[in-house]
């Protein structure tokens, strides 16, 4: 089955065609970054604008890398939400006219559950059962995952994402939106003994997160060292030091209770944050030390992309599951451990 899957729930208009037989065939992205930094945010309507304007082409350009013609698609897959409404809409109302004028099934999926099912598109996909750690710019979530749609919530940050945390600490050490690659990189020269900022809610049991409170620690860092006329470059390092020290500690406290917790030796790290390396290299280092293994997918499939989509998709379309024809979805809020196994039941 040949899958086009669409993405554009946020600020990426994300293409790309699966194959059921043949895996990913082609893939295409274009991220509005660049528009929204001047806004230091995504601007939603600009957002939806954007997305009008790009997906169309991008469609060609896709099929056109993987050879075939509309007519050879089996299915359209589609991101149904959670995101923004305006944007959700855009790929929504998209997808349903193409696969009504071409006359096949089409299916809206939940954004979340790409990221999570992501790694399945590397060389060496994850086995069921896992632990899922999503970090994006809109969760944070531990999940466990037994199968498709099989999935039970462990988890969640009780206010900001981790995402959203480097993306606001970013802003406060003046650097461009969105923060997270940029913190990293200017972290890397941060000296880590400098600051020491707490690792929430890992004093206590549970597997939720806070990452609020390491807001008024950044500022409060930022003030200090303004009032001694002390904000410098170096200075400013290490203040992104200490955030993403606190930030990845607190995920790696969280991910061996969930590994320790559900008994399970593989964890998955997908959605933007699982592209830190900091991250990524002390996930190492735990899996190693009990013999657990850690998946992720490749660099561009971390952030928002179509592929996942189109994957997401096309496992749903096989079992048989599908929008009814001219009820295109568009759901702003969608938490997935609402999703459910398909009814034929693959997974
Ligand atoms: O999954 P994603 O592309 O979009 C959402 O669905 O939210 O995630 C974007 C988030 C942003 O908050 C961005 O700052 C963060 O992922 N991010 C990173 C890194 N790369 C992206 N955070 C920390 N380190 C990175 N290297
Ligand atoms: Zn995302």
């Amino acid at each position: 089955m040949r899958v086009l899957g669409i993405e554009t729930s946020c600020d990426e208009t994300g293409v790309a065609l699966y194959d059921t037989e043949r895996g990913l065939m082609a893939d295409a992205l274009y991220s509005q970054v660049a528009m929204h930094a001047e806004f230091g945010g995504v601007v939603p309507e600009l957002a939806s604008r954007d997305h009008t304007r790009r997906l169309l082409p991008l469609i060609e350009q896709v099929l056109e890398e993987a050879r075939l013609s509309r007519g050879e698609l089996d299915a359209i897959a589609y991101t149904a939400g959670p995101g923004l409404v305006g944007a959700l809409m855009v790929g929504a109302a998209t997808a349903h006219g193409m696969a009504r004028a071409l006359g096949i099934p089409v299916l809206g999926v939940h954004h979340m559950e790409g990221h999570l099912l992501a790694p399945m598109l590397e060389d060496e996909p994850p086995a069921f059962p896992f632990v899922a750690l999503l970090v994006s710019g809109g969760h944070t979530q531990l999940v466990e995952v037994k199968g498709l749609g099989r999935y039970r919530l462990l988890g969640e940050s009780v206010d900001d994402a981790a995402g959203e945390a480097f993306d606001k600490a970013a802003k406060m050490l003046g650097l461009d939106y969105p923060g997270g690659p940029q913190v990293a990189r200017l972290a890397e020269r941060g000296d880590p003994g400098r600051f020491r900022f707490p690792r929430p809610m890992t004093d206590r049991p549970g597997l939720d997160f806070s990452f609020s409170g390491l807001k008024t620690h950044t500022l409060t860092a930022i003030r200090q060292l303004e009032a001694a006329a002390e904000l410098d470059d170096p200075a400013r390092a290490d203040v992104a030091r200490a955030f993403e020290e606190a930030v990845v500690d607190t995920l790696v406290i969280k991910c061996r209770r969930a590994l320790d917790q559900t008994g399970l030796k593989r964890l998955v790290v997908a959605g933007g944050v699982s592209a830190n390396l900091r991250l990524r290299e002390r996930l190492e280092h735990e899996c190693a030390k009990r013999s657990a293994r850690a998946y992720y997918p490749r660099g561009r499939f971390c952030t928002d992309n179509g592929a996942m989509i189109a994957y997401v998709g096309a496992q749903r379309l096989l079992a048989g599951e599908r929008d009814e024809i001219g009820v295109m979805k568009a759901v702003p809020r969608w938490p997935m451990d609402s999703l459910e196994a398909p009814a034929s039941g693959q997974a």
